[in-house]
């Protein structure tokens, strides 16, 4: 069975048919080819594919696109105006990015914790991103990336 959705996709509206199997994933990534967001391990696990629900974060290999409808998503595409976020540049500028396959979940994370609590302590930005699986960096750098934007003005 196809579906039509109506949401809005990174602040612009969207409507597109999609099989009603679809996760969030499936049509991000294959339909709307919108590749930021990443497909690690499909079962929710690793927060490769996180993405703004909302403004929360959510697995998108584990919701179906069905739930879209009327909603707001945004991807790691959505985030960025005429120049990168400031979390991205922070990330670039500190080192906390390596093969940069987790950056995407990691920034929306941070994204939505910094919209919720603007300044963090370090254990709340780790807790924040504990969903999000890195096997490169060792989580230091990107703590301290996410940081530097919230209690270094770059925000
Ligand atoms: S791909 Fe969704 S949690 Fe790993
Ligand atoms: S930078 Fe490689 S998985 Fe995080």
């Amino acid at each position: 069975m196809t579906l039509v959705l109506d949401f809005t996709l990174n602040g612009r509206p969207c409507r597109i048919d999609a099989p009603s199997h679809f996760t969030v994933l499936d049509l991000v990534r294959d339909t709307l080819a919108l590749t930021g967001t990443k497909d690690g391990c499909g079962e929710g696990v690793c927060g490769a594919c996180t993405v703004l629900l909302d403004g929360r974060p959510i697995r998108a290999c584990l919701v179906l696109a069905a739930r879209l409808p009327g909603r707001s998503l945004v991807t790691i595409e959505g985030i960025e105006g005429d120049r990168l976020d400031p979390l991205q540049d922070a990330f670039a500028e500190l080192g906390a990015v390596q093969c940069g396959f987790c950056t995407p979940g990691m920034i929306l994370s941070a994204r939505a914790l910094l919209a919720e609590n603007p300044t963090p302590s370090a254990r709340e930005v780790r807790e924040a991103l504990a969903g999000n699986l890195c096997r490169c960096t060792g989580y230091v750098k990107i703590v301290e990336a996410v940081l530097a934007v919230a209690h270094g003005g770059r925000a």
